[in-house]
């Protein structure tokens, strides 16, 4: 029996859904603890592409559950959409497959529309760059505690309750401060009550599912969303999502005990992207940016924005493997270097005479640093087929030996492509 968290080291998007795809395999459950539909997780398998905002990424395996826990937040409307679309290819998704956690909020109508309202009425500057999903204002409620539950739905005199309160507060932000119209309470009311009835069937006791799972001995893989830089405690405050995503989180947002976690894999991408705004030290502005921004792919999973990107930050991938206590690292898109005739890796930050090996807590100090570069020869040749490590080029094995010197982390995982085959798994982290 093993518990294996995935967890994101970077801004997001580094490639966890390819990975949690992957290593679904050797697992009997597939956990999501935290974030919402502000997560997009790309999975590729025989060349068809699937992009996951809420279900779990191991819902392609039959014989396998998924589980989405207490920590997560659920816009039944996405949710539904989810379930529906999967049922269209083919791979219905029933409550035999899936269990919800009774405990995870729901994200409401008037939380989307106040996320983009609140997002809208900041000044350049301010703005976080939200996927506009509702994420802030969901969480917001819920750390108040006036959030609704999705076991809420259970119970219609409890739900109408809550959410008169909610919507006579929102529909007074809405039109007395952000000048927009108010929500109908009945639409809504309606609308929650078909959602009732498809999604109660998925609830249960996530924390009791897998307790016993761990003492039947079977596999359990905690799927992270987001990154350690988009953490709302660690990350670069404000400019984060509403969620700690640190491995810490798979816990609490599960219901499993803290010492039942067996090892953390840290996705990292060979370089870095970010969506939104904030602070990003390695950042590229040139045609180098151009090119990984192109041969990347790299557009938002979730809203099609353009990624912004940079060399691999040292500084960042330090900063997550002590926060998430990693034990391997899942290495992706070596193959998007290839071409590149210098590499660049930031070892750390300088600032004012003084040097940074994490990331400052101070935003404007974060906003400033620069990262001081170590420089590695890169390599020519496509690397997409290869499935030895040892038939990757010189270069592309010294360039993964560096992060591993610098993480001191060994890498047990590198990805040269998107889809499930195209990948070299050196250490199996579910096999002791
Ligand atoms: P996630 O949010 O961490 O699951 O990552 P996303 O799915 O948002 O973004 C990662 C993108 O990179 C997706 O389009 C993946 O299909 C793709 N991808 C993952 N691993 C690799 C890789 O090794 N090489 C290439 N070229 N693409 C990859
Ligand atoms: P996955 O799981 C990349 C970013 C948004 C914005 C900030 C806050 O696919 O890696 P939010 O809507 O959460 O309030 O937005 O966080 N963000 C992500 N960036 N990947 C994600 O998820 C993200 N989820 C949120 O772009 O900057
Ligand atoms: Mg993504």
């Amino acid at each position: 029996m093993s518990s294996v968290v995935i967890v994101g080291t970077q801004w997001g998007d580094e490639g966890k859904g390819k990975i949690v795809d992957l290593l679904t395999r050797y697992a009997d459950y597939v956990v999501r603890f935290q974030g919402g539909n502000n997560a997009g997780h790309t999975l590729v398998v025989d060349g068809r592409q699937f992009i996951f905002h809420i279900i779990p990424s191991g819902i392609l395996y039959e014989d396998k559950k998924c589980v989405i826990g207490n920590g997560v937040i659920i816009d039944p409307a996405v949710l539904l959409g989810e379930i529906e679309e999967l049922s269209e290819k083919g791979l219905p998704v029933t409550p035999e497959r899936m269990m919800i956690s009774e405990r995870a909020h729901l994200i409401m109508p008037y939380h989307s529309k106040l996320d983009k309202t609140t997002e809208a009425s900041l000044a350049d500057g301010k703005k976080i760059g939200t996927t506009g999903r509702g994420i802030g204002p969901c969480y917001v409620d819920k750390v108040g505690r006036r959030g609704i539950k999705i076991g809420d739905l259970e119970d219609t005199e409890l739900f109408r309750d809550k959410l008169e309160a909610n919507l006579e507060e929102k529909n007074f932000l809405f039109t007395k401060k952000f000048n927009v119209e108010p929500l109908d309470f009945i639409q809504i009311f309606d609308q929650f009550q078909e959602y009732a009835e498809k999604l109660v069937p998925y609830l249960g006791n996530v924390s009791v599912e897998l307790d016993n799972a761990r003492k039947r001995d079977e596999n359990i893989l905690y799927e992270g969303a987001q990154g350690t830089q988009l953490d709302i405690d660690h990350g670069t405050y404000p400019f984060v999502t509403s969620s700690n995503t640190i491995a810490g989180n798979a816990c609490n947002g599960s219901g499993a005990g803290p010492v039942h976690i067996d090892e953390v894999i840290g996705i990292l991408k060979a370089y870095t992207t970010r969506v939104g705004e904030g602070p990003f030290p390695t950042e590229l502005f040139d045609e180098t940016g151009d090119a990984l921004q192109q041969k990347g792919g790299e557009f938002g999973a979730t809203t099609g924005r353009k990624r912004r990107c940079g060399w691999l930050d040292g500084v960042v991938a330090k900063d997550a493997v002590r926060l998430n206590s990693i034990t391997g690292l899942a290495i992706t898109k070596l193959d998007v270097l290839s071409g590149q005739s210098t590499l660049k890796i930031a070892r750390e930050y300088t600032l004012d005479g003084k040097s940074y090996q994490a990331m400052p807590a101070n935003i404007r100090k974060a906003q400033a640093v620069q990262p001081v570069y170590e420089e590695a020869p890169g390599w020519q040749e496509e690397i997409q087929e290869v499935r030895l490590f040892e038939n990757l080029p010189v270069n592309a094995r010294d360039y993964v030996r560096k992060i591993e010197d610098m993480t001191e982390v060994k890498a047990s995982i590198i990805s040269v492509g998107q889809d499930r085959e195209q990948t070299l798994l050196l250490k199996n982290p579910f096999e002791k």
